[in-house]
């Protein structure tokens, strides 16, 4: 309907369900030209509960079509996360080789218990057959969960990494077709200490680019894990290691096993990264649920939670090692209207694709304005004494629904060659800002008054290399 395109913090350019609940991405997977995107979903209200898996397509990751309900929640049993995979060779049987089944691998949730369990379709995903041998892993145990699967080749064999979650370890299993698995190896504890658990792994190889973005011919293998308290902004956070992966064992190559930070920003939690994208096109994807679990209880109406915009991974060398580079995948740029340059004046826009490269004054904080209002304002900080680049959010708008969502968020960020490099996404409800090609990420929501519009600089003394917005073309489509 109308509404639905009019909703003023309802975003534009990211993935929402028209109505109801939803929280993290689940079985990503590319088949036959379509991006499906499963998702957390309470089918029957704004809250969690009754978990079942939401479903849409996608062509260029932009644009959704909403798909019914994948996987319903039944009897005692709710359907938590989970991915799917292009099962090739019709190893599990479910389908054919001229017709490759889709297997999804989730985890069954029942009061005491999580173990995990297949559904499939042999019809590109319309329609779901939960497998009538489930479980196919159960430990009896209260908190194990959120599988991912993949194919390693290498080895000939499905590999899963899922997790313990109460003990903060992640389990590998290796099957040879989707229905017996065996135990592999174990990784974890590790990385943040304290008030923490792990949910929602992941595990992929990505390539290294060296320091200027060129491409190398080395790679390295990256373990996300997400953990719903003792992040840095408080709330949730997530983490990752860099190591290698023999088809058995992850190993971290730092000894010490020392984790970095997937992002810096209050709202980005479980990512998980596209199954089966064409090989010719050689990049990898992902894309998270735009929350923070504390303060997820957001304002919107009638539905609850975006995702972020889907984001292209590499490894990229820097001074430090090693750091994970996200940066949005490219379709967003088919979204462009003409580009504005921002230098002298505001740009207006309530959704808009921003590059920002400048040499802040050497002893004054530049700002960036986002969203600006006659009451209001996102404040993206840089200050060159700390080096931090901050988001501010409290002044942003309505934060009166949780005590903890005004707040300053700086993430560590030194100069290159005296230049700090932007790149942000604005959309009604949400800053994501790439900093310094994407090494340091910052995601944040924020609910600004009817009147709140743009971005404009504030950086006395600064020399600015380069600002540039595009206001974004609208990707809802009627439904
Ligand atoms: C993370 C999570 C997962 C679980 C799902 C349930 O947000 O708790 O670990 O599978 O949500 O909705």
């Amino acid at each position: 309907s109308d509404e639905y395109l009019r909703e003023p913090w309802r975003p534009r350019v990211h993935f929402t369900p028209e109505r109801n609940w939803m929280n993290d991405p689940n079985g990503l997977v590319f088949y036959r030209g379509e991006y499906h995107l499963f998702y957390q979903h309470n089918p029957l209200g704004i809250d969690w509960g009754h978990m079942s898996w939401g479903h849409a397509v996608s062509r260029d990751l932009m644009h959704w079509e909403p798909l019914p309900i994948a996987l319903w929640e039944e009897g005692d049993e709710m359907i938590f996360s989970g991915s799917c995979v292009v099962d090739h060779r019709n190893t599990s049987g479910f389908g054919t080789a001229e017709n490759p089944p889709l297997v999804a691998v989730y985890t069954s949730h029942r009061p005491g218990n999580q173990s995990q369990s297949l559904a499939y379709s042999t019809d590109a995903g319309r329609t779901w057959t939960k497998h009538a041998g489930n479980p196919v892993i159960d430990l009896d145990i209260a908190e194990f969960r959120d599988p991912k699967v993949f194919w390693h080749a290498p080895t000939e064999k499905w590999v899963m990494v899922v997790a313990l979650s109460a003990a903060k370890r992640v389990q590998l299993y290796g099957s040879p077709d989707l229905n017996e698995w065996r135990l592999l190896s174990e990784f974890g504890p590790a990385g943040v200490e304290g008030k923490s658990n792990w949910e929602c792994p992941d595990l992929f190889e990505l390539p290294i680019v060296d320091s200027r973005g060129e491409a190398t011919d080395e790679t390295r293998w990256v373990l996300e894990a997400d953990f719903g308290g003792g992040g840095v902004g408080g709330g949730s956070g997530n983490e990752y290691f860099v190591g290698r992966f023999d088809g058995n064992q992850f190993t971290c190559d730092d000894p010490q096993r020392r984790s970095q930070q997937v992002d810096y920003g209050r709202d980005f939690y479980a990512p998980v990264t596209w199954s089966d994208l064409p090989a010719e096109d050689g990049r990898r994807v992902w894309i998270g649920w735009m929350t923070n679990l504390q303060t997820n209880g957001t304002p919107t109406s009638p539905w609850r939670s975006a995702m972020t915009i889907p984001r292209s991974l590499t490894l990229r060398e820097t001074g430090s090692g090693l750091r994970l580079a996200q940066a949005p995948v490219r379709e967003l740029e088919s979204l462009r209207e003409d580009a504005v340059d921002g230098t002298n004046a505001a740009v207006r826009g309530k959704q808009l694709d921003i590059v920002l490269e400048v040499t802040p004054d050497a002893g004054r904080p530049l700002v960036l304005h986002v969203l600006e209002g006659p009451d209001e304002t996102t404040r993206l900080v840089y200050d060159p004494v700390d080096e931090t680049l901050s988001v501010d959010r409290r002044d942003a708008g309505f934060d009166e629904f949780h005590d903890a969502f005004a707040g300053v968020y700086p993430a560590p960020i030194a100069l290159d060659e005296g230049r700090l490099r932007l790149r942000v996404v604005v959309d009604r409800s949400s800053v994501e800002v790439f900093a310094q090609d994407g090494v340091a990420v910052l995601t944040t929501l924020v609910f600004p008054g009817p009147e709140s519009d743009g971005v404009r600089l504030d950086a006395p003394g600064a020399e600015v290399h380069r600002f540039t917005a595009w206001p974004l073309r609208s990707a809802l489509t009627e439904r």
